[in-house]
């Protein structure tokens, strides 16, 4: 079935590369994202790649932006498939020592990490109510995970978690909140890390390419039966979490 998805933040990196690979097989995708110039570039890029793209300008952490883009799904489509939460930012101070960050840094990675999911989901909740079988997919990151960050055994045992780490825990708890309030209706609520990918965010040191980054993300979007609920997932491919595609929380 081919599925209407908005992707927060996809004019570039993961989420574009989420946007071209899901759009190729035939899904109706809405590219999101805060900037009208570069969300209308992006678009024009898919465009001659034969993709198409619906652009929208959606800045996950202003509210009047958000329900101008639900209104737009409303009256375009109608209803919502698949919501990507993928826009996200990372900031740090100093030398990167927790001690060295602030509350300014804090509050602005929290506003669009978390809050700006709490705000996007909250409003397109509706839409994804009237899909057969809904679905929210929160782009996430081992970096917010409790139980890699107690591990001795993985490169991310000596790296501090920062705001941007903290705040993925923080989406990880909210995945797993909706995943309950929604268990008894059809849409279903994962958290996917894409693994350490090469884009803007971390000045292209990831290792992985961007369409392997999004693999896991599209898997999730295009499956129509037996859909999991409350997932942390992980393509595990390159990965130090192995070959498991459900990875601890
Ligand atoms: N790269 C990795 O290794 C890695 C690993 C784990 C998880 N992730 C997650 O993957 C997701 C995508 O990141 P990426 O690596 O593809 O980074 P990226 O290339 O920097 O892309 C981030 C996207 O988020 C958008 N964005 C930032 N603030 C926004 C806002 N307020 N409203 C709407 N869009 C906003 C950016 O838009 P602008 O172009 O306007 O700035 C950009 O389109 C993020 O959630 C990130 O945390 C990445």
């Amino acid at each position: 079935m081919d599925k209407t998805v908005l992707i927060t933040g996809s004019n570039k990196g993961i989420g574009l590369a989420t946007a071209r690979e899901l759009g190729s097989r035939g899904n109706n995708v809405i590219l999101a994202a805060r900037s009208q110039q570069r969300v209308h570039d992006a678009a024009d890029a898919l465009s001659r790649e034969g993709i198409n793209a619906d652009p929208v300008e959606l800045d996950v952490t202003d509210s009047t932006s958000v329900s101008a883009a639900v209104h737009h799904v409303t009256d375009t489509y109608g209803k919502l498939d698949v919501l990507i939460n993928n826009a996200g930012i990372a900031m740090s101070d100093g030398s990167g020592n927790t001690s060295e960050l602030t509350r300014d840094t804090m509050h602005r990675v929290f506003e669009t990490n978390v809050y700006g999911v709490l705000t996007v989901t909250n409003a397109f909740l509706p839409l994804l109510h009237k899909s057969p079988g809904g679905q929210i997919i929160n782009v996430s990151s081992e970096a917010g995970s409790l139980n890699v960050a107690g591990r001795e055994d993985t490169p991310l045992a000596d790296i501090q978690a920062g705001a941007y780490g903290t705040s993925k825990a923080a989406l990880n708890m909210l995945t797993i909140a909706y995943a309950k309030e929604l268990r008894s209706t059809p849409i279903s609520v994962n958290a996917v890390s894409p693994g350490f990918t090469a884009t803007d965010l971390n000045g292209r040191r990831g290792i992985r390419t961007v369409e392997e980054g999004s693999q896991a993300i599209v898997d999730l979007a295009v499956m129509e039966n037996d859909v999991p609920n409350g997932t942390f997932r992980c393509d595990g491919r390159i990965d130090f979490l192995g070959d498991t595609v459900t990875v601890p929380w």
